[in-house]
């Protein structure tokens, strides 16, 4: 049997553009999502873009037994964890389903890869685990803080109890990557965010009014103390943000215990700039108006990546102008998301990839 890497929420927008930079880079990859934020979809255009079948499992990283079954049909040897609900609005009305599906989900996955002899393990965290920080830029030693929503905090809950599992058993290799703010989309267009309903995030609410699905964009705060008064992030290449997993995976292979990397550019944009950069780049007029404060943002993040460039030998090489042509291009090839229709060839012409 191949040396296989699980990777858990694999359909989703990060996990599929990790998968493909695995499959290119030669990793065998079984992919295990439950569809409940994504679509089949998504693998088809991965077979199409790597010209090989991707294993795919729909199924629950709660469900144990089918972990088990997995465990036992394919030779795993490293998983990368982003099955996650990821609504920070939703987690605020539902704080049990987000509990539930997250923190007893990893919980229920790393069990099995305790059983299975497995334990290399990448997971997806986010900066929202440093809550609102001292200073910036954001450094992994600054310690973590108070995350202001539930979404939020099954992520620190998950951090901690990924230190205490490695703290229990040297066997252990894990990386928690804390992404900064991920957009963009794979060059070709063909994979992207296709998020489900109304989208909360940045660019997916910026490229939906772009191209008529939304009417304007409601810029949150205009009176925070930054360059114009608005919100600072770090956006950051969902292709940049997939090497990195990719280098994670390496790295992991010799450096034992718990390894916490920040995955951002180190550049901060306000919400402003990004809409004057979207406009300039594309020639489209994006009308918008300003609201009060949006609850929990806070006005400055961006991240040091050091840690990563000097342990992963990673740094972000996309820059802004790059996400925004690829965010648009995958937006306006498909104004529907996954549901637009892509000329897919037929699977039999598909190499096996097995
Ligand atoms: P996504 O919703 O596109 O992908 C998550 C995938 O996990 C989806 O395909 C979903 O169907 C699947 N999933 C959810 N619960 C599952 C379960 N119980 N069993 C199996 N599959 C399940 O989200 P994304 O943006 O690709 O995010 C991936 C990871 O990165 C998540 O853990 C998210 O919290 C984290 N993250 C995302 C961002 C961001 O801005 N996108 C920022 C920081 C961290
Ligand atoms: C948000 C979440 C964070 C999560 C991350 C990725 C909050 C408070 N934080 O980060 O926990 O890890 O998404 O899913 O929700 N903005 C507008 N108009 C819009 C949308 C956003 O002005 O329609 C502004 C926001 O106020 C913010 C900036 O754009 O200042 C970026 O917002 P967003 O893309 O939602 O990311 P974060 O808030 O940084």
């Amino acid at each position: 049997m191949r040396k296989t890497t699980l990777i858990t929420g694999g359909a989703g927008y990060i996990g599929s553009h990790t998968a493909l930079a695995l499959i290119n880079a030669g990793h065998h990859v079984l992919v295990l999502d439950n569809l409940c934020n994504s679509c089949r979809e998504s693998i088809a255009r991965l077979e199409q873009l790597t010209q090989t079948r991707v294993d795919f499992i729909n199924g629950d990283i709660r469900d144990s037994i089918l972990l088990d079954s997995i465990f036992s049909r394919y030779d795993i040897d490293a998983v990368v964890h982003f099955a996650s609900l990821k609504s920070v609005e939703e987690s605020v009305r539902k704080p049990l389903d987000y509990y539930a599906n997250n923190v007893a989900g990893t919980l229920n996955l790393c069990r099995a890869m305790v059983r299975n002899d497995v334990f290399r393990l990448v997971f997806s965290s986010s900066a929202t685990v440093y809550g609102e920080p001292v200073r910036t830029p954001i450094a992994e030693d600054f310690g973590t803080g108070k995350p202001v929503n539930p979404y939020g905090r099954t992520k620190l809950m998950i951090e901690e109890l990924l230190t205490d599992l490695a703290d229990s058993d040297p066997r252990w290799s894990i990386g928690l990557l804390r992404y900064f703010n991920p957009i963009g989309a794979h060059e070709s267009g063909m994979i992207g965010e296709d998020p489900n309903g109304r989208p909360n995030n940045l660019l997916p609410c910026l490229t939906q009014v772009a191209i008529g699905r939304m009417p304007e964009l409601t810029v949150y705060g205009c009176d925070y103390p930054t360059v114009d008064g608005t919100c600072v992030r770090d956006y950051i290449h969902v292709v940049d943000l997939a090497i990195g997993h990719l280098k994670a995976l390496q790295v992991l292979r010799h450096n034992t215990g718990i390894n916490f990397w920040n995955l951002g550019t180190g550049i901060g944009y306000s919400v402003l700039q990004i809409i004057h950069s979207f406009e300039d780049i594309t020639g489209i007029t994006i009308p918008y108006h300003f609201a009060p404060r949006r609850v929990g943002d806070i006005a400055k993040c961006w991240a040091d990546p050091s840690k990563a460039g000097r342990e992963l030998g990673w740094s972000a090489q996309r820059d802004l102008e790059q996400m925004i042509i690829d965010t648009w291009r995958w937006q306006s090839c498909n104004p529907q998301g996954y549901q637009s229709s892509f000329e897919i060839p037929a699977l039999t012409a598909l190499t096996a990839a097995k």
